[in-house]
C-alpha cells in the first residue's frame, strides 16, 4: 500500500507506542556481544567516575536525580555498532522514526552499589539503545505512565518514592539479555532508572543514543 517509503512511518513494533520501549531479541550474535565486552574490559581502568547528585531539570531538557557509575568512552567496536546498518534499520523501523541518526555511545561500568536514579535523557535523544555486556546488571525500570511528565511531577515521584521507585505500575526489564537482545527506549520522554548493582565483578552496559536528523538533512 505504500506509494513511497516516506509515507508510512508507523512503528512496526506495538510496544513502542504503548510503552516507549522495544526489545529486539537476539538481534546481536553472542560473538559480537562477547567482543564488545572484551573490548570494554580492556579499557575499564579508563572509566571516569560519574556521580552528580542533584534532582531537577537540566538545560538539555533532561531530568536528573542521583547517579553513580563509571563512564567509559566507546571503543571501536561499539562505535561501529552505533553506525551498523542492520541495527539502525531495525531501530528506525520498530520505532517509526526513519530519520534517526547515531548521536553518541558509551559504556557504563557498574560496581557494587552503583545505580542510576530516575531520570530522562537529553531532549534531542529520541531513542536510547542499551546492550548488556555482562550477565548480572540490575533491572532497568521505566514508567510509561510518566511519559512527558513535567519536571515538577518527576521531582514529586522522587520525593515520594525515592530515586529508584519499585512500583507495580512501572515496567522493568530484567538483565541479562543473554540472547544478544537490544533494548530501545524513548529515553528523553519516558523516565527510567536502575536499582543498585549487587555484583562483585563490574557490570558493563553499552548504550547508543540516536537523534532525529533534520528533515532537510536527509
Ligand atoms: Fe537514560
Amino acid at each position: 500500500m505504500h506509494t513511497t517509503a516516506q509515507l508510512d512511518h508507523r512503528p512496526t513494533h506495538p510496544d513502542w507506542e504503548r510503552s516507549g520501549s522495544v526489545l529486539l531479541s537476539r538481534h546481536l550474535g553472542a560473538d559480537r556481544v562477547a567482543a564488545l565486552a572484551t573490548q570494554a574490559h580492556q579499557q575499564i581502568d579508563t572509566a571516569v567516575p560519574y556521580s552528580p547528585d542533584e534532582v531537577g531539570p537540566h538545560r538539555d531538557g533532561s531530568f536528573t536525580s542521583p547517579v553513580r557509575y563509571g563512564l567509559l568512552p566507546a571503543g571501536p567496536l561499539l562505535t561501529q555498532l552505533a553506525h551498523d546498518a542492520s541495527l539502525l534499520r531495525a531501530v528506525r523501523e520498530s520505532t517509526g522514526l526513519p530519520g534517526l541518526v547515531p548521536r553518541g555511545c558509551s559504556v557504563a561500568v557498574y560496581r557494587y552499589g552503583d545505580f542510576h536514579g530516575l531520570h530522562t535523557d537529553a531532549a534531542e535523544v529520541k531513542v536510547t539503545v542499551c546492550v548488556a555486556l555482562t550477565a548480572d546488571l540490575p533491572p532497568l525500570w521505566w514508567a510509561p505512565s510518566l511519559r512527558d511528565a513535567a519536571p515538577e511531577a518527576l521531582a514529586g515521584v522522587v520525593a515520594d518514592s525515592g530515586f529508584w521507585p519499585e512500583c507495580a505500575h512501572f515496567e522493568r526489564l530484567e538483565h541479562p539479555l543473554t540472547d544478544g537482545g537490544v533494548h530501545a527506549l524513548a529515553g528523553s520522554r519516558v523516565p527510567h532508572w536502575r536499582t543498585p548493582f549487587t555484583g562483585e565483578e563490574p557490570g558493563l552496559l553499552a548504550s547508543i543514543t540516536y537523534a532525529q536528523a533534520s528533515p532537510s538533512g536527509s
